[in-house]
């Protein structure tokens, strides 16, 4: 009996051929450039004289096409260094915003326009203000978590990674600490002075809670806990280490145990695992991500934004130079 001749190889081939032409227009790696419509990332970046910088956060492609890779105050001091004509900062505009108040001369790009931060926006100017009439005496100390209005406001800048540092560094006994309360509460456990808190939170760090901790130490007793901050202060406690994203990323890096669980957005564990490839690493709670930072969703965001030089971040020219003051202070402290 003869047997037609199965059409599914042809199917399969047709399929393969149009996968390719699909393909071929999507950016892809070859060893570590990542090609973009015929363009390589370096080709594009040489082309407009351009930094890509990329918070711990970001999705993994993204991170690999990044010059930078850190955490808040590692990226504001490349911004901050870079003879770039331009910079897309692959974050959030609250960081796209501290690099245009310290390079105004630059093109600031932020590949998703609408990124911003929840935290950020708890802190209102006019409340502010009203806060400092309280308390006159007190220095104000922002986040870089905050607008450049708030920036603008406050004596000086902090991060997650120098915040108890920066307020020791101050000669003023009361500090007004916006907009993170927790991080405002952790910061006092490293200080004599008097925090005055204020009472905004992220709400991805929010969600870890300490029957989170209890349930993984039991799962896992091998296992170092690492939080960020920005969680509560209970959560804090009993975790083995808090710190900046960067902090967790080296701690881990340096420690000797073999497996870790994570107390921050789930972006992270691309550079923990990238850093440490022998080690394990495990989050903490569920829903840790932060829908503002994947709005970056792909590398084509970036060539676009490049490309088209937009959105571009601008921040009003007397709200810089007051924010200004703030941030660079803080870089001259730490
Ligand atoms: P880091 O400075 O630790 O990277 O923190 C940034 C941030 O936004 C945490 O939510």
């Amino acid at each position: 009996m003869v047997y037609p001749k199965p059409v599914w190889p042809i199917f399969g081939e047709l399929a393969a051929i149009l996968c390719g032409v699909l393909e071929s227009n999507k950016p892809f790696k070859t060893g570590n450039s990542v090609l973009l419509g015929g363009e390589t990332v370096e080709g594009i970046k040489r082309r407009y004289n351009a930094l890509i910088l990329a918070h711990n956060y970001q999705i993994p492609e993204i991170q690999e096409i990044a010059d930078y890779v850190g955490d808040s105050l590692e990226l504001s001091c490349k911004a901050a260094e870079s003879n770039k004509d331009v910079i897309v900062f692959c974050g959030v505009k609250f960081m796209a915003e501290t690099a245009k108040i310290l390079s105004p001369e630059k093109t600031i790009l932020l590949p998703a326009a609408g990124a911003g931060c929840p935290l950020a926006d708890k802190a209102d100017v006019e409340e502010l203000r009203k806060v400092k009439s309280l308390y006159p005496g007190a220095a104000v100390v922002c986040y870089v978590n905050s607008s450049a209005e708030i920036k603008a406001e406050s004596d000086i800048c902090c991060t997650s990674s120098n915040a108890a540092a920066i307020v020791n560094s101050l000669e003023e006994e009361e500090i007004i600490f916006v907009p993170d309360g927790n991080l405002a509460r952790w910061v006092a456990g490293q200080t004599d002075k008097k925090i005055i808190p204020w009472e905004g939170n992220c709400p991805i760090h929010n969600r870890v809670l300490i029957s989170d901790i209890h349930r993984m130490k039991k799962a896992a007793p091998d296992a170092e806990i690492l939080v960020h901050p920005e969680c509560s202060p209970e959560v804090i406690d009993a975790a083995d280490l808090a710190a900046s994203t960067s902090g967790i990323i080296r701690y881990s890096r340096e420690s000797d145990k073999k497996r870790f669980i994570i107390g921050t957005e789930v972006g992270i564990l691309h550079r923990l695992q990238e850093q440490s490839p022998e080690k394990e690493f495990f989050i903490l709670s569920p829903g840790l991500v932060c829908p503002d930072m994947k709005l970056t969703a792909d590398v084509d965001m970036v060539r676009n934004c490049l490309e088209n030089k937009t959105p571009e971040i601008d921040v009003q020219e007397d709200i810089r130079v007051k924010a200004f003051n703030a941030v660079s202070k803080m870089l001259e402290i730490i």
